[in-house]
């Protein structure tokens, strides 16, 4: 009998930080893999183990790899994996959420989708060498209602809001793709609602108290989305309070 895993890509992030630690309260879960482009000072339950990457395509090819060799030796299966990854505004790079088409840079609109979306997709590309044609994985990226198409009232946020519809669209091909090989492998497209990390911090003025999210309260909200499935569709976009969104 193998033993269970959970994956978490983006581990300092807020979002991705409070997953560890909602990962470690889940007594059915031996160990956790932390992947990271740093690793924290502090120390952490002897349940984690970080992996530094520099999320360059060799490296998540490299990580990818070891995690295979790990979940061998250490005879594991990843029931959770959690991409949280993402960037909004980057104030050191001259990255910030365009509010006319005026204001869109090519440079900076290549980075926005390559973190948003070609990182998340490459690290499932390699991911998909650890599932199992038998036993169940939840896969969880982090995305964002505002790049559903459908629900665009506002506008604005060029390359965050196309970015995140990239991604939506990208994992809904790899959701039929891997459908054909893996039956037991779900995707969560997840929208965590405004929370209290470094992404949001310059957009929280005009957001009401109940409704900016501690991290540990989405950690919790989407750990219940990742243990529901769904015999419709092995992928859903749905937010924290598993409300479906439109693409
Ligand atoms: N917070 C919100 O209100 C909100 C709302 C909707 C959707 N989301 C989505 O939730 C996800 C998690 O965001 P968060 O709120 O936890 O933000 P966060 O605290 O800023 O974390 C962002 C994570 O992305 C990583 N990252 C950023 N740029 C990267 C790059 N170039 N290469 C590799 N990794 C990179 C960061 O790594 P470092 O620590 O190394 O920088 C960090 O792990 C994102 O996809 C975001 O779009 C958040």
């Amino acid at each position: 009998m193998k033993g269970l895993s959970a994956i978490v890509i983006g581990a300092t992030g807020g979002i991705g930080s409070a997953m560890l630690r909602q990962f470690d309260k889940d007594s059915t879960i031996n160990t956790i893999f932390a992947i990271g482009r740093s690793r924290p000072g502090h120390g952490g339950s002897d349940k984690i183990q970080w992996i530094s990457s520099d999320f360059s395509e060799a490296s998540v090819k490299d990580v990818s790899k070891h995690l295979a060799r790990l979940h061998k030796e250490l005879n594991l299966h990843p029931k959770f994996i959690v991409i949280a990854t993402g960037v909004l505004h980057d104030e050191t790079n001259g990255i910030f959420p365009e509010k006319r088409l005026a204001d869109l840079k090519l440079e900076t609109s290549e980075y926005v989708f390559q973190v948003n979306c070609h990182i998340p997709m490459i690290w499932l590309q390699q991911l998909t060498q650890l599932f199992s044609r038998t036993e169940r994985t939840a896969v969880a990226v982090l995305s964002a209602r505002v790049g559903s198409i459908s629900d665009n009232e506002l506008g604005g946020w060029y390359a965050y809001r196309g970015s995140k519809s990239a991604l939506n669209m990208m994992l809904k091909c790899f959701a039929i793709e891997v459908k054909r090989r893996f039956r037991d492998v779900s995707v969560i497209v997840f929208h965590p609602g405004t929370t209290d990390t470094r992404l949001s911090k310059p957009f929280q003025a005009n957001v009401p108290e109940s409704k900016l999210f501690s991290p540990d309260f989405v950690a919790e909200r989407l750990d219940i989305s990742l243990g529901q499935t769904n015999p419709e569709s092995n992928i859903r976009f749905e937010d924290y309070a598993q409300a479906r969104i439109d693409w």
